[in-house]
């Protein structure tokens, strides 16, 4: 193919690439359990933690067969994933491997693509652990005004709700708030005679205006992403121990939901017949699948950090299949055990596990998991956000974005400071003023896109590099990688247009920056090198 659009990096060179270690390159300090935790803490989070609730209003008790769906899906592009990873084990992850195999154009969109991925994904989760931490809180008696817990629209509508429970309850407002002070704002609210739920919400957000408008900033979520930032500044060991140690409370909590909810599994919750277990019918399995895709997401990080491992050609597919094969299993108990244990129209859509227990009277045990999400949703903002400084660093380095900044290395703790810190902040400020439904799908949307485009890479590259060596095969090429296409696309289209729409739109801003700054800047296509 001539077309200088179309033009790939060479395998030779990336495989240079990878095999440099000078002074400017990353440090290689990461095993194949280290890997693998590193999966595990990407992966279980918001998905599994929040999502479930909504996810089990579409599908009812078959959310389990939505997570069987979205798994298979996920393990199909992983199997891809752990081919490129071996073949090309450089930190751009699905960039890298798209200029190798569809070229630049491609490599780009793919790129770009996965800033919604990884920051958005951060961003979406840091709004998730602020809604637990806002929880733990008032387990404490505690409370934040609600303009500077959420997001202003969240924050309205989480105002609405306290409204219309305090008025259902109003024999005991304390039910519902927990500070005296709020308790009583609460009920003078409610006695302002001509004022609808709308202002009086409003009224009780008590947000301060700029410029006008009413403002609303989630600080929980803007703080806990600075902070994952500062960590991720000083080093990616001690940030990989800081994961590991996590990774391990997380996994507990999600076994003693199990263990402990097993218990409570009442099988008439389940459904006898089909029409009970899937009230939805099988499009109601799809729209949940699509949904808690979010849970998925993140095993793909670990091969985002290729140039951090010390035998990536055997360690990344290991990391990537066994930490996705493993939380496929949990996630496939955890929704057995929710639909079994409540039945599906009364699961809780904010905190679905906390309160399933609490449901049963088991208030500690909710505690532990509220406790158990905050700490889990750390590392996979962690994962996310380390992600992203690498996908980034490779597109610098290959001149698509401004070298001098975006691959800048710090001379003491070699990592990639400056990207770091301005995505840290992007995200921190994205987190904390957007609601986190939004964010979710459009991470979704951008994710099922790369996962498709690495899927179609595999076949590509067996066809017009079948001699290149491959550490690690995608067994029963091209079956399983056309399967994974089909799902994955599936999985899109059942994401509803508007998420299209926007998907559309991002390209779009990427294309322009292609064509004005990265096509002249591409060290490909400058030197050929
Ligand atoms: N899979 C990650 C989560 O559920 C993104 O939070």
């Amino acid at each position: 193919m001539g077309n200088p659009l179309f033009k790939k990096k060479p395998m030779d060179l990336l495989l240079r690439e990878a095999a440099d270690t000078g002074e400017h390159t990353l440090k290689r300090t990461l095993g194949p359990l280290s890997l693998t935790a590193l999966g595990v803490g990407a992966v279980i989070g918001a998905g599994i933690f929040v999502m479930t609730g909504l996810g089990a209003t579409y599908a009812g008790p078959a959310l389990t067969l939505s997570f069987i769906v979205a798994g298979f899906g996920c393990v199909l592009a992983g199997l891809c994933y752990a081919e490129f990873a071996a073949m090309i084990p450089l930190a751009g992850s699905a960039y890298t491997y798209a200029y190798a195999a569809l070229g630049e154009l491609l490599a780009w969109i793919i790129g770009w693509d996965l800033t919604l991925e990884y920051a958005m994904g951060a961003s979406t989760v840091s709004s998730g652990w602020s809604n637990h931490f806002v929880e733990l809180l008032q387990i404490f008696h505690l409370r934040m005004p609600l303009w500077l817990a959420y997001d202003h629209w969240t924050a309205v509508a989480t105002a609405e709700n306290i409204l219309a429970r305090a008025q259902v309850h109003a024999a005991d407002p304390s039910l519902i708030v927990t500070t005296k002070a709020f308790a009583d704002q609460v009920g003078a609210l409610l006695k302002t005679p001509s004022a609808d739920l709308l202002s009086q919400a409003h009224a009780l957000v008590g947000a301060p205006r700029i410029f006008g408008f009413e403002f609303g900033f989630n600080l929980p979520a803007f703080i806990i992403a600075l902070i994952i930032t500062c960590v991720l500044v000083v080093g990616i060991k001690e940030s990989a121990n800081f994961n590991a140690a996590i990774v391990i409370i997380k996994v507990g909590v999600v076994l003693f939901i199990i263990m402990l909810g097993l218990k409570y599994v009442d099988t008439t919750n389940i459904g006898h017949s089909w029409a009970e277990f899937a009230p939805n019918g099988f499009p109601g399995v799809w729209k949940a699948a699509a949904y808690i895709f979010f849970a998925y997401i993140g095993f793909d990080a670990v091969s985002t950090t290729a140039q951090e491992a010390k035998n990536p050609q055997r360690d990344l597919p290991i990391g990537i299949i066994a930490s996705l094969v493993a939380c496929t299993i949990l996630y496939i108990l955890v929704a057995f055990v929710l639909t079994g244990m409540v039945p599906w129209r009364s699961i809780n859509i904010q905190a679905p596990l906390a309160v399933a227990f609490l449901d049963h009277g088991l208030s500690t045990a909710s505690t532990v998991i509220t406790a158990g999400a905050l700490a889990g949703l750390t590392s996979v903002m962690l994962v996310m956000l380390l992600g992203q400084t690498r996908v980034l660093y490779a597109m610098a380095n290959d001149g698509l974005l401004p070298r001098k900044f975006f691959a800048a290395i710090h001379p003491k703790f070699r990592t990639p400071y400056k990207t770091t810190l301005l995505v840290g902040l992007v995200a921190a400020i994205i987190g904390s003023i957007t609601p986190i439904d939004k964010l979710g799908d459009m991470v979704n949307i951008g994710t099922l896109l790369a996962f498709t485009i690495v899927c179609i890479g595999v076949i590509v590259l067996r066809y017009t590099n079948p001699n290149q060596p491959r550490p690690f095969r995608t067994p029963l090429v091209p079956l399983i990688p056309a399967l994974g296409v089909m799902i994955n696309v599936y999985l899109m289209i059942n994401l509803g247009r508007w998420n299209w729409a926007r998907l559309i739109i991002w390209l779009a801003i990427g294309l322009i920056i292609y064509f004005a700054y990265s096509r002249h800047h591409s060290r490909v296509q400058q030197n050929g090198r």
